[in-house]
């Protein structure tokens, strides 16, 4: 009998299994990967930031930057992928580590619940039942499909296959200007490939701040990306030697590769929630409590299989909060406070709310903002381009969004998440001292022009 079975060993399901034996539970942790780590190490953030930093590299080499006459640059993809392999592998590996350190004990295999205490994995050894006190349920989520696209794995794919193509396209055609059609697309296309990216609404990156997404999406059409907005498409196939996609309106696009990247959606078949008499939300989300606890009692969830953003970090919070509230504990997730970053270059980051949200909900706010072109750090890297915003609470100054384009966007908001999370006002963050010369500068100075004004500009 174990204390806590968790079905899932993502950035949700392995931390929370983690967190429980520190905790002093017995845990079993099934997963039908033979490697630990969900999409994200798997097929997800770790292998994209991998393609992402390494094919970046070679973009600014190929700009000649400044001191250096470079020449007879190559890209070498089979030991790009080799090299994209083994950082998964370390990671996946790093997590079989973590288990055995806590004594986690790992089932390879499918789990069905049979009850809401009795689990049924079927895995390569055969089939086994757990009995556990609790379950909680970490299967993440898989690729949204979309009306009239046919996917094949082959030429018309989604983003696990599209994250190891053998040969760089000639030309991608990608359906979905979000954070995988554009984070994909900038991978593809610094490798050489002509990338088109399709978006079916007016702009990029919808539900990030509307300005970030707009500076955004000029610099990222500079850098090559072809990108089409107002572009719905409404079907894709395998066609001849390539692939086609059609728009609303009959236009059709030819490609080698086709990448749909329209969402992601709540991975829950096979588990036997409606035999149990569970039912899920009209996105086929499980419905949970504030202790992540689902209508059935002693059975959780977490992660994209509930509602919020589908992201990594936002599982692990949660998957902490759920098993601390099983030990007795208070725990809380500050949804208000978890980032959200895009890692294209620049990078895009965002915490909190955005300006279009803060309209919305009538919040008088007030807006500070500074360019990167003003940073001597960002000067001295040649990258200059983007800025960082903050809006603050008009009446109490207190920080209510950070959004931020530029170098390192995705570490420098960990700063303005901590000071959402502290309820900090412009006026903490500008008067905290920040190291010379450095990008998070940027984010000082953006708050005093937020509640006063920035020196540097
Ligand atoms: P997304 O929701 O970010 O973007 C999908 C895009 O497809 C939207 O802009 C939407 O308007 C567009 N679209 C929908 N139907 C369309 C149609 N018929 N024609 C043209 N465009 C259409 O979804 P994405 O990029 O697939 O990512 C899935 C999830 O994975 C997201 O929730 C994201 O948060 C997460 N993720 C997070 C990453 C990160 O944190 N860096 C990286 C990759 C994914």
């Amino acid at each position: 009998m174990y204390d806590l079975i968790v079905i899932g060993a993502g950035p949700g399901g392995y931390v929370a299994a983690i967190r429980a034996a520190q905790l002093g539970f017995k845990v079993a942790c099934v997963e039908k990967e033979a490697a630990l780590g969900g999409t994200c190490l798997r097929v997800g953030c770790i292998p994209s930031k991998a393609l992402l930093e390494e094919s970046y590299r070679l973009a600014e080499l190929r700009q000649n930057p400044p001191g250096l006459r470079l020449s007879g640059l190559e890209v070498d993809l089979p030991s790009l992928m080799a090299h994209k392999e083994k950082v998964v592998r370390a990671n996946t590996e790093g997590v079989d580590y973590l288990f055995r350190k806590n004594q986690v004990t790992r089932y390879l295999g499918t789990a069905r619940l049979l009850s809401p205490h009795r689990v049924r994995v079927e895995g390569p050894q055969g089939v086994e039942e757990l009995e556990g006190q609790r379950i909680l349920i970490a299967t993440g989520s898989k690729s949204a499909s979309l009306p009239g696209v046919e996917v094949d794995g082959q030429r018309v794919v989604t983003s696990t296959e599209a994250l190891a193509f053998e040969e760089v396209p000639r030309r991608l055609l990608v359906i979905g200007g979000g954070i995988i059609g554009l984070e994909l697309g900038s991978v593809w296309q610094r490798l050489g490939a002509q990338v088109v990216v399709l978006e079916y609404l007016p702009r990029i990156l919808p539900g990030m701040d509307g300005e970030l997404a707009r500076q955004a999406e000029r610099i990222f059409r500079k850098q090559g990306l072809e990108i089409r907005t107002g572009a719905k498409v409404v079907g894709a196939r395998a066609e001849g030697e390539g692939a086609v996609v059609e728009l609303e309106g009959g236009e059709r696009l030819e490609g080698d590769r086709v990448l749909l990247a329209v969402g992601r959606v709540p991975y829950t078949e096979g588990l036997g929630l409606a035999e149990l008499g569970l039912s899920l939300d009209a996105k086929g989300r499980i419905p949970v409590n504030k202790a992540f606890e689902t209508a059935i009692p002693g059975l959780y969830a977490i992660g994209d299989v509930i509602q919020g953003p589908m992201l990594a970090h936002k599982a692990s919070e949660e998957g902490v909060a759920a098993v601390e509230r099983m030990a007795g504990h208070y725990a809380r997730v500050d949804y208000q406070a978890i980032p959200n970053v895009v890692y294209t270059h620049p990078e895009v980051a965002s915490v909190g709310m955005s300006e279009e949200e803060l309209k919305a909900a009538g919040i008088a706010y007030t807006k500070g903002s500074f360019p990167f072109q003003a940073n001597g750090r960002a000067r001295a890297m040649g990258e200059t381009e983007g800025f960082v915003k903050v809006l603050a609470e008009a009446k109490t100054d207190r920080i209510l969004g950070v959004h931020i384009l530029g170098p390192r966007a995705g570490d420098l908001i960990a700063e303005a998440a901590l000071a959402i999370a502290f309820k900090a006002s412009a006026e903490d963050v500008g008067r905290t001292p920040h190291a010379h010369p450095t990008l998070a500068e940027a984010l000082k100075e953006a708050a005093l022009d937020a509640y006063d004004r920035p020196i540097h500009i």
